[in-house]
């Protein structure tokens, strides 16, 4: 037997505008859409129906396609990509070999690894005038607009970034993988001062991450947790930025605009920007003796604390626990327990004030700080992960694409003449 359930089935506006159907039994209550406050009239269906699908169009609880890329089981705290759980990939996988399932759909055996390993390597180079363009931005810029900018300024000197084919897509979606870390490592150092570092064929991703960024390839440690870091960055649904991109390529446009709305997207602090957010925030704070207090004060003026909740995970992050793993491995091998104390009192407050768990950004961003990372180049990293995820989406959009196009409910004033310049008030 089908459970009776609300189902909002006629919404009144403040003005009594009407724009839905009739109901049978009713019910009222306030709502507040945006700034304005409206009416809604409930019935009780026989269908089973979210209400809020209807409230929120578009913001939350809406299935906005269909994806065979990753799967979120928010009830169940579980993501997999492709079918194949984070935990088995972080436990098993080099995240070149996760890239590659993302791009290319399945898990790659030891040659198709191997040659696409070589052909990342081949292609880490960019051309001479996107460095040469990093050098004339201003240096104090986000890393995130000045590596949005490099990314624009590479496609012009792609011949193939007009061919909308998924196999070009592919090509391209290899490419900008192997070629992120170049630009987002070398955008830094310009930013610094420093010259431009050179990256190296014969490593793997994250160890020439390290490479160009330090002169050196990091510790077996270090090493091992940048690479669940980028393995659980790097997809996730249609999260913002993903959908950014599929909006853009869903009108025929080219992947790499797809990409560049992406990263747009992605800097923002309620998305990516909240792993640096969260690491300024431990920082402010300063001592675990502080942290409380300041808590408990930030969230009395209202204040967001980053790197804690989630769209859709109400019961917590996986990703985030797999991360805190290795934050206690590096604060144990530094010695620097103070970190990890006060992300376990944050993490206290926040569940004892708001019932929030900490989300991926949470422990990565603190993990990123005990690798010596410079700060801003956090989000820049989630994207030199993400590419991949963005990638395989715009691939998914193309192969079999209508443009992405949702509707409005007008609830602005109703229709009204225009009155001479001389009349109006
Ligand atoms: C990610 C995020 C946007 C998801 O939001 P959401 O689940 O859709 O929830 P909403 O933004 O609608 O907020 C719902 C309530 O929870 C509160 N809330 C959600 N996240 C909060 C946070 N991090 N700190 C304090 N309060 C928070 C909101 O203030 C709101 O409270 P209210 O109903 O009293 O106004 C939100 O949790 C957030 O802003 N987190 C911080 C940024 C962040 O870490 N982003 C990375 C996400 S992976």
């Amino acid at each position: 037997m089908v459970q009776k359930q609300l189902r909002p089935v006629a919404l009144y506006l403040a003005s009594s505008q009407r724009f839905s159907a009739p109901t049978r039994r009713r019910k009222e209550k306030d709502f507040l859409f945006g700034k304005k406050k409206i009416f809604i009239k409930q019935e009780f269906s026989e269908e089973p129906f979210h209400a809020k699908r209807i409230l929120q169009p578009w913001t939350r609880g809406h299935v906005a396609g269909l994806t065979a890329i990753s799967k979120i089981d928010a009830e169940r705290n579980r993501l997999s990509y492709r079918g194949y759980d984070i935990h088995d990939l972080v436990d098993h996988c080099s995240f070149d070999e996760v890239a590659y399932l993302l791009i290319y759909g399945d898990l790659p055996n030891q040659s198709q690894l191997d040659a696409f390993c070589k052909t990342v390597g081949a292609h880490r180079g960019v051309p001479s005038e996107v460095i040469s363009l990093l050098r004339t931005l201003p240096p104090a810029a986000s890393q995130m607009d000045r590596v949005k900018a490099a990314v624009a300024a590479l496609a012009l000197f792609d011949p193939q970034r007009e061919e909308r084919t998924a196999e070009t897509y592919r090509a391209v979606a290899v490419r900008l993988y192997a070629q992120l870390p170049t630009i987002i490592v070398n955008s830094y150092r310009l930013s610094q001062g420093q010259e431009p570092a050179t990256p190296r064929a014969d490593l793997n991703h994250n160890a020439n991450f390290f490479w160009m960024l330090t002169g050196h390839e990091p510790s077996d440690l270090i090493g091992r947790a940048f690479n669940v870091s980028q393995i659980l960055y790097a997809e996730h649904g249609y999260n913002a930025s993903t959908f950014a991109a599929r909006v853009t390529v869903s009108t025929l446009s080219d992947i790499y605009s797809g990409v560049v709305s992406a990263i747009g997207t992605l800097k923002g602090p309620l998305h990516g920007g909240a792993n640096e957010a969260s690491m300024q925030m431990l920082l402010e704070i300063g001592s675990p003796e502080r942290a409380a207090e300041w808590v408990r004060e930030a969230l009395a003026r209202k204040q967001r604390i980053m790197g804690f909740g989630h769209r859709e995970y109400k019961h917590g992050d996986e990703r985030a626990r797999i991360a805190k793993q290795y934050v206690i491995e590096l604060v144990n091998s530094k010695g620097a327990t103070h970190w990890l104390e006060m992300a376990d009192i944050i993490e206290r407050e926040m569940m004892q004030a708001k019932g929030l768990y900490p989300n991926v950004d949470f422990p990565i961003g603190l993990l990123y700080y005990l690798m010596d990372i410079p700060i801003p180049l956090y989000t820049p990293i989630f994207m030199m992960s993400r590419i991949t995820g963005w990638c395989a989406h715009i691939i998914e959009q193309l192969e079999n694409n209508r443009l992405i196009r949702p509707e409005s409910e007008y609830i602005g004033p109703s229709e009204r003449p225009v009155l001479p310049l001389s009349q109006r008030p």
